[in-house]
C-alpha cells in the first residue's frame, strides 16, 4: 500500500497548441501561486485542429516528456483538442503523473441556459472526437438542452497572430454565431482555450447584432480541479510561500510567447525557444 507524501508546492506543467493555454495558466496561477509553473506554446504546430489524432499524439507526449525533464510533476494538458485526441495516450504513458485535461463546459451552459439551446464553438478536431460526443449526449439528455456545434474555423490562427480586435475578425466571428443565434441559443461555451482572449470582440459582436447569450469557459474550474488533484497526491502547498516562478518554453519564436505573455497577462516572464 503505498502512502502519500507530502513533497509540494510542485512544479506544474502547462501546454498547448500555442497561447491559448495561457487563459488556463492565468488561473492556475491566481489559484496557485506557490507553484513554480511551466508553459510549452506549440507555436510552430499550431494550430492541432486540423491535424490527425496521431499527429496531436504524438505532439503531446514529446511536449510531455520536455516538460517532465524540466521538472514538472504535474500535468495540465490546457488545449481541448490536444485532450480530447491525446490524453489517454498520455495517462498511459505515465501512470503515475497527476493529469489535468480540458473540455469545453457543456454542464455549467447547460444549468445557466433558459433557453435551453446551448451553443459550442470549438475546434473541428474537438467537435468530432469521440469523448466529445459522449458528454454531449449525457449532458442533453440530463439537462434536457439542445446543443448547436460550430466550428470556429480561423480564429485559433488569428489569435495566435495577436489579431484579436479587427474587421476580418468580427466577419469571422459573425458568421459562426449567426446560426446559433436563429436558433435562440442563450449560453455559449468557449470550447477552445484560445477563445476566452476573443471575449471583448465576442461581446462587441453580440451587441451590435442584438444578441444576448452568455458565454461560459472553464479556466477556472480546471484551475480548482487542479488544486484538488495535486492535494490528493500529497503535490499542493501547505502554507502561503512567495509567489513562485514561472518559466515560458516553445516550439515558435521566443519573442512571440515573451510578448504574449506580456500583451494577453500582463507578465514578465523567462522565456526559452524549444527545438522539439
Ligand atoms: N487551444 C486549443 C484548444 O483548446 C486550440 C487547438 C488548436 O490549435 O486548434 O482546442
Amino acid at each position: 500500500m503505498s502512502e502519500v507524501m507530502q513533497q509540494g508546492p510542485a512544479a506544474v506543467g502547462v501546454f498547448d497548441s500555442g497561447l491559448g493555454g495561457l487563459s488556463v495558466l492565468h488561473h492556475i496561477r491566481a489559484e496557485l501561486p506557490a507553484h513554480a509553473l511551466l508553459y510549452f506554446a506549440d507555436s510552430a504546430y499550431a494550430p492541432y485542429g486540423p491535424k490527425s489524432e496521431a499527429e496531436i499524439i504524438a505532439r503531446s507526449l514529446t511536449i510531455v516528456d520536455f516538460l517532465l525533464a524540466q521538472g514538472a510533476q504535474a500535468l495540465v494538458v490546457a488545449c481541448n483538442t490536444a485532450t480530447v485526441a491525446a490524453i489517454k495516450a498520455i495517462r498511459q504513458a505515465h501512470p503515475h503523473l497527476p493529469v489535468v485535461g480540458v473540455e469545453p463546459g457543456l454542464k455549467p451552459a447547460a444549468a445557466a441556459s433558459h433557453s435551453k439551446k446551448v451553443g459550442v464553438l470549438a475546434t473541428a478536431a474537438t467537435l468530432a472526437g469521440e469523448k466529445f460526443k459522449l458528454l454531449q449526449q449525457q449532458v442533453a439528455q440530463f439537462y434536457q438542452v439542445e446543443f448547436f456545434l460550430q466550428a470556429g474555423h480561423g480564429l485559433v490562427e488569428l489569435v495566435e497572430q495577436g489579431e484579436l480586435d479587427s474587421p476580418r475578425l468580427r466577419q469571422l466571428l459573425h458568421a459562426w454565431l449567426a446560426p446559433m443565434a436563429a436558433q435562440g441559443v442563450d449560453t455559449l461555451v468557449l470550447g477552445c482555450t484560445h477563445y476566452p482572449f476573443l471575449r471583448p470582440a465576442l461581446g462587441q459582436v453580440m451587441d451590435a447584432a442584438g444578441w444576448q447569450m452568455q458565454m461560459v469557459d472553464t479556466g477556472a474550474a480546471i484551475a480548482r480541479q487542479l488544486q484538488r488533484v495535486l492535494q490528493q497526491h500529497g503535490l499542493d502547498a501547505q502554507t502561503a510561500l512567495p509567489a513562485a516562478t514561472l518559466r515560458g518554453y516553445t516550439s515558435g519564436a521566443k519573442g512571440h510567447l515573451q510578448e504574449a505573455l506580456q500583451t494577453l497577462l500582463g507578465w514578465q516572464a523567462q522565456v526559452e525557444a524549444a527545438r522539439i
